[in-house]
């Protein structure tokens, strides 16, 4: 989709759908007030009626308005004045996406109040305009006749400023957006494809074609022979039971000068995850082609970066595999040993995403990183603890957890930090290796991270507990590209462009 700034008298404005905001109780926004006086009060003689109070996400679209050049005007509700709030915003446009599919408009201009509260500021509130907008029109088309696509699907919107002034820093934050939307799309889609398309090959060359797409990403795909005579146990362990060859994908960003050390991302491609030997239970068992969501957030995260151009040296790692029951699969009491040559007795299958991680992040220190955040839908644990609503993140680097934490505040996309002590690390004690795969039911996500940082001693590293909030179930199911915009946002950050 195409977003472009406006500024300018409103009432004479082309368009072929004006978007004006509406407070409750029936109160207009400033770029509203504007318009009812052109049209010489029409708007508030119509508000009297009472079709529209201006909860969040209430719309009423009008036609033929005295006084407006524009074909249509839209009134979409933002809830209170007083407590107009984020998530009140985002579902305003949600709702006013929603309908500008369904009319025949195919563009719009879209009248932000002026004033908005500290927490929404001018290059907040566009950069969310644009990636709310491009999420509500994203539509999953692959491997399904979309016979309810919209007839006239919206192709452009204007965002409209009130002052000059304010232009170049909206087409910043558009631009922002665009990126970021582009990089949640990737992942959603990512995620959306079945385990059957979406293999590690798969994965493998959707990197690639990045790579071919931007001068300035190189991709290495490691294959299975280059990862044994490597040393990477753990990993070509979980994928012994897959007739899919495991990949680690290896996406180099070059935007700063060598000499500067590298962000590096790290995530976890599992392509489907059945549990192996220990088989999870039927029921959503689906819902595991979303195991990969840590590794396509980080693919998305490099588009993003690329798109941005961004002036910073960043590497993406996505060890790649399936995880299933076999003849040749891991058994529970298995050792493995990985490439760090920490030995590991595999007491259940099903804990795999640390098992192909700690290998991915032992990799990792050949790049000497400045950080390395990795991302994984690794445990139901961490749903359990946190609910879906922010990704758990753990780290014992208080200035990087308070980095990650603002990034994903300032995105909407957020996380919430547990605490990653070394008195749980004795749950992992095992009698016949260094550690063990699991350990127990007790603070699951916990002992998950416990586990991981025993291979991440080298460097700066933080992990994102991600199993909640990459995707949605029941009748909305499907990805939320999350959290490309926490990823993305912190980027910006570390690029000073935040
Ligand atoms: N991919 C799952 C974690 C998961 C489960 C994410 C449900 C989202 C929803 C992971 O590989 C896994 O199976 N973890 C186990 C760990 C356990 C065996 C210690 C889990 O959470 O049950
Ligand atoms: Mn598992
Ligand atoms: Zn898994």
């Amino acid at each position: 989709m195409e977003f472009k700034i406006k500024t300018g008298a409103l009432a004479t404005h082309k368009t072929p759908c004006l978007v004006l905001g509406i407070f409750e109780k029936r109160k207009l926004s400033g770029p509203a007030e504007r318009i009812d006086e052109a049209s010489d009060g029409h708007l508030s003689r119509l508000l009297k009626k009472g079709d529209i109070e201006g909860e969040a996400g209430q719309t009423l679209m009008l036609y033929d308005l005295p006084g407006v050049t524009a074909e249509r005007v839209l009134l979409i509700g933002l809830g209170k004045k007083k407590d107009f709030t984020r998530a009140n915003y985002r579902k305003a446009l949600a709702a006013a996406t929603t309908l500008l599919q369904q009319s025949g408009a195919g563009e719009a201009t879209l009248a932000l109040p002026e004033t908005l509260p500290n927490t929404l500021d001018l290059y907040t509130s566009v950069r969310d305009a644009v990636v709310t907008v491009e999420d509500k029109v994203y539509r999953y088309n692959r491997t399904k006749n979309d016979t309810r696509a919209p007839k006239t699907p919206l192709k452009r919107l204007n965002l409209w400023v009130g002052k000059k002034s304010e232009v170049a820093q909206a087409e910043r934050a558009a631009r922002h957006g665009q990126a970021m939307a582009e990089g949640i799309r990737l992942a959603r889609e990512l995620g959306n494809l079945p385990g059957n398309l979406c293999t590690p090959s798969y994965l493998a060359e959707q990197a690639r074609a990045l790579g071919n797409q931007y001068p300035k990403l190189e991709v290495e795909v490691l294959e299975e022979d280059q990862m044994a005579e490597l040393g990477m146990g753990a990993l070509l362990s979980v994928s012994r039971g897959s007739r899919q060859p495991a990949k680690l994908i290896v996406m180099h960003y070059r935007g700063a000068p060598k000499e500067t050390k590298p962000l590096v991302l790290v995530g976890k491609g599992l392509t489907f995850d059945a549990g192996g030997i220990s088989l999870k239970p039927a029921a959503e068992m689906d819902e595991m082609k979303y195991d990969m969501a840590g590794g396509a957030a980080v693919i998305g995260a490099l588009r993003a970066a690329c798109e941005l151009d961004l002036p910073i040296h960043l590497i993406g790692v996505v060890p790649a595999s399936e995880n299933l029951p076999d003849g040749a699969a891991n058994k529970p009491g298995d050792i493995v040993t990985s490439l760090s040559g920490q030995t590991i007795e595999i007491l259940n299958t099903d804990a795999e995403g640390r098992l192909i991680l700690c290998d991915a992040l032992t990799y990792c220190e050949r790049f000497d990183p400045e950080i390395v955040v990795d991302l994984a839908t690794l445990t139901g644990a961490c749903v359990v603890a946190l609910g879906k609503h922010p990704a758990g993140l753990f780290t014992t680097d208080d200035r990087l957890a308070a980095e990650l934490l603002a990034a994903g505040e300032a995105a909407g996309d957020r996380a919430w930090r547990l605490p990653l002590w070394d008195e749980y690390q004795s749950q992992l004690d095992s009698n016949f290796a260094d550690m063990a795969n699991v350990g127990g039911r007790d603070g699951g996500a916990i002992t998950a991270a416990c586990f991981l940082a025993r291979f991440t001693k080298t460097y700066r590293w933080a992990h994102l507990d991600i199993a909640g909030i990459t995707w949605l179930t029941g009748k909305e199911k499907g990805g939320t590209g999350r959290p490309v915009a926490l990823l993305t946002h912190w980027l910006l950050e570390r690029a000073g462009q935040g």
